[in-house]
């Protein structure tokens, strides 16, 4: 008999998908749930320290430490890509949820810089073994994770799928200037994938979500297709494939962050009847720590609740909440049964937020592999 997988819960059946099924059921099931059950990391080898970066721009360890908590960051070097690192972190979710690559149903890839613009979730499939799974890309920037979790759970919920990998992975460091200070200090190369299981509605690891876009602010933060046009034939041009690298005017992001980061928890706070006084962790989108602390103040939530990892990857886009959340549950802070705010916002512009509860057992913990 397997242990619940929230305290007082009954534990969801395990389901038993034969390697013929195809990977949507599309059958009615009283499994209206989706459990958070493994997770997963995986960062390139190379860091780049603050100090180091003085070497390509005008600025100081002072200047980004005080402005945004960053120390250092990763950097993909050579063999390292959004594939290798999404395989990689999805491969550890799942040894932690101890499923078998032929178990998955579904793979969403949560990324802004593909390694391959018609999809690189199939890279990440065939890497992994994963033959049953249906696997895609989505992109919504720094929110992407948030909103590839909240898709998947759906998918789940409705009975379509029982078992999703959801990963979010960037490699933003092909796609700074890295003659511009504003942004090039910023950003860093990461990923993070978690597990989630089919569950029934008692158990459910996504109690309660919120997702926004407004494109008439797009223009805040941009990694857009540039404007070159090749000559074909008579008086026919065709636009030349390539984007130009990210720009983002910092102050109306942050200004916008702050503003509706808490409006969204607030949000769901109210609607679930939660009091933050009872969250144990608020796992924000890792951009600036003046942002995850201005927020925090909001809640009156103290600063060992507000988990944050700024210091050694910087802004890793659509990674920074499965790496942090796979940091903190196998340093053992985040436990089964925890309840977790969560909100990415970024490009888009784009926001949401969730209120999680991890229900990894920690028994597989000491199983996973790093
Ligand atoms: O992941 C998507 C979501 N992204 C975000 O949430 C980012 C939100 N924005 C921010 O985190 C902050 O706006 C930044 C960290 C990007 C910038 O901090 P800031 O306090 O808003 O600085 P600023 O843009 O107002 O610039 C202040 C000064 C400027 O100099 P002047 O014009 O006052 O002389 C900048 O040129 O700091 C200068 N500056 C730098 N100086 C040294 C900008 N970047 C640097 C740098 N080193 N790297």
């Amino acid at each position: 008999m397997p242990e619940p997988l929230v305290p007082g819960a009954q534990p969801a059946p395990a389901p038993q998908p034969s390697p013929d099924e195809p990977s949507a059921l599309l059958s009615p099931t009283s499994l209206q749930g989706a459990a958070l059950v493994g997770c997963g990391s995986a960062l390139p080898v190379a860091s780049l320290s603050n100090g180091e970066l003085i070497g390509l721009v005008d600025t100081s360890d002072e200047w980004i430490r005080s402005r945004t908590g960053i120390g250092a960051r990763r950097v993909a070097g050579p063999g390292e890509t959004v594939t290798s690192l999404a395989a990689e972190a999805a491969g550890a979710a799942l040894a932690y949820a101890g499923w078998l690559p032929a178990d998955v149903d579904l793979i969403l890839l949560a990324t802004s810089s593909p390694d391959d613009l018609f999809g690189t979730a199939p890279r990440v499939q065939a890497a992994l073994g994963a033959n049953r799974a249906v696997a895609f890309d989505l992109t919504a920037a720094c929110s992407g994770f948030l909103f590839a979790l909240i898709t998947a759970a759906q998918y789940l919920r409705s009975g379509s799928f029982r078992r999703a990998l959801v990963i979010g992975a960037d490699q933003l460091s092909r796609w700074v200037d890295w003659e511009d200070r504003r942004t090039c200090v910023l950003f860093g190369d990461g990923a993070g994938a978690v597990a989630l299981q089919a569950c029934e509605a008692a158990a459910d690891g996504v109690l309660a979500f919120r997702m926004h876009s407004d494109g008439s602010r797009n223009a805040c933060l941009t990694l857009a297709q540039g404007e070159q046009q090749r000559p074909l034939v008579g008086q026919y041009s065709a636009q030349v494939g390539g984007f130009s690298p990210i720009r983002m005017n910092g102050q109306e992001v942050y200004k916008f962050a702050v503003r509706e980061v808490p409006a969204v928890l607030a949000a769901l706070l109210a609607h679930t009847g939660i009091a933050a006084a009872d969250l144990d962790w608020l796992l924000l989108h890792q951009a600036n720590q003046r942002i995850l602390d201005a927020v925090a103040d909001r809640f009156a939530m103290p600063p060992e609740r507000v988990l944050s990892n700024l210091a050694s990857y910087g802004n890793t886009s659509a990674a920074t909440i499965p790496l942090m959340l796979d940091e903190a549950v196998r340093d053992g802070r985040i436990q089964p049964g925890h309840l977790i705010a969560s909100s990415g916002f970024g490009a888009g512009l784009s926001w949401g937020g969730a209120l999680l509860r991890w229900q990894g057992r920690p028994g597989l913990r000491m199983n996973a592999t790093a």
